[in-house]
């Protein structure tokens, strides 16, 4: 028996993790993983542990997909700052913080999921591995792939910017431009997987990229003392990351690690591709495929997601929303905070301070509020950000 087991997060089948879990075979669905090991009791003293510990995500350990003595297919992801910006801050009257992930070992956030992901389905026995990837998980995968010692294949839309595929060559993998968008690198990327027995890690079909993204929540939790925010603002693609900061709310207040996950959680999406903005505001709880999506955010140009039910409800539990920015606001606002508080962020990073002006300017923000935003990616992550 492993110290976890899989809940699905629509038809709440539980199972026992049979090798490269994938999607729920009851329903199909997305599922989540749940730990049997710690208890409610044990979860303060958790702390204590935890804070001995060095290093990045994996000091994490008990609320994750490890088994017990095993190493993790580890680049030293995580462990990355929750920096104050206190004159972006002072301008909107919030305690404004942003967790910057541009420091892991390939620049962005995907890689604690990667990480997480790749660890588990080598010890499963994968020989090969597939990813549709809107770019930068395809070099997450490069990477992490690389130091498991086995090969890659990922699909990328052919026009997301060249240093991805040059650094996904780097690693060795095998990068296939696809003319279309995620949605059809995903498609492309299943086929293969049929093909070639390939294990196919997009995102939401296996349940441990979640578990990595995870860690992001419980660093906030941890840098602000297990006090929970009063708000996240997340840009949202596939989501993983959003649902993964619901989800270490949730086992953080279960665990008693926090009073209550009084946080609510705010999805941001470009203007130009918008589809878990147009359900939540619709009052839906899935969302529709977006047609014609365009956004220089390519980390956000995601028209259709598997975890848009898990997205929705983590948006609802949790009292907060979704909010829509222009690609002009996201490109302002990365460049504000890079001469305001010095922070060099990505558009995605952008967003999200785009976003906490709007809903500070609409009410959802109340004034002094504690208000953490994302940098998901980093500046030198191929130029991206062109001002
Ligand atoms: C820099 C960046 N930010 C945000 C996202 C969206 O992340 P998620 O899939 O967790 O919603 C991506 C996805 O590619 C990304 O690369
Ligand atoms: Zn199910």
């Amino acid at each position: 028996m492993t110290s976890f087991y899989l809940e699905c997060g629509a038809c709440g089948s539980m199972t026992d993790p049979i090798p490269l879990a994938a999607l729920c075979t009851a329903c199909g669905s997305p599922q989540l993983v749940c730990y049997r090991t710690v208890s409610a009791g044990s979860g303060p003293a958790l702390r204590d542990t935890w804070a001995t510990r060095q290093g990045g995500m994996w000091r994490y350990r008990e609320l994750l997909p490890l088994l017990p003595g095993e190493a993790p297919v580890s680049l030293g992801e995580g462990g990355t700052p929750l920096v104050p910006l206190p004159r972006m801050g002072e301008a909107l009257d919030l305690k404004l913080l942003m967790k910057d992930e541009g420091g892991n070992p390939t620049g962005s956030f995907k890689d604690r999921g990667l990480s997480a992901a790749v660890t588990r389905a080598v010890h499963d026995g994968a020989q090969r591995f597939v990813l549709p990837s809107a770019g930068n998980a395809g070099v997450a995968l490069a990477a992490y792939a690389a130091r498991a010692g086995v090969p890659a294949t990922i699909f990328i839309p052919v026009d997301t910017p060249k240093a991805v595929f040059d650094r996904c060559a780097a690693y060795q993998a095998d990068v296939v431009p696809v003319d279309g968008l995620i949605s059809d690198c995903g498609t492309r990327a299943a086929a293969h997987a049929a093909e070639t027995g390939a294990f196919d890690l997009a995102t939401l079909r296996e349940p441990y990229r979640i578990e990595g993204k995870k860690t992001m929540g419980l660093e906030i939790l941890e840098a602000l003392d297990w006090r929970a925010p009063d708000a996240v603002i997340y840009p949202a693609g596939g989501g993983t990351g959003l649902i993964g900061t619901w989800k270490a709310l949730r086992e953080a207040a279960a665990l008693r690690l926090i009073d209550r996950p009084v946080t609510r959680l705010y999805a941001v999406q470009a203007a130009g591709c918008a589809p878990i903005v147009r359900a939540w505001e619709a009052g839906h709880d899935a969302a529709q495929t977006w047609v014609d999506a365009r956004t220089a955010a390519w980390g956000l140009r995601v028209p259709s997601a598997r975890g848009d039910g898990l997205m929705l409800r983590a948006l609802r539990e949790s009292g907060g929303g979704a909010i829509s920015v222009e690609d002009s606001e996201m490109r302002a606002e990365a460049r504000r905070v890079a001469c305001t508080d010095g922070l060099a962020a990505g558009i995605e990073g952008g967003a999200t301070l785009a976003a906490a002006a709007r809903l500070r300017e609409r009410g959802d923000l109340a004034a002094g509020e504690t208000v953490i935003v994302f940098n998901t990616g980093n500046l030198g992550n191929y130029g991206r950000y062109t001002g």
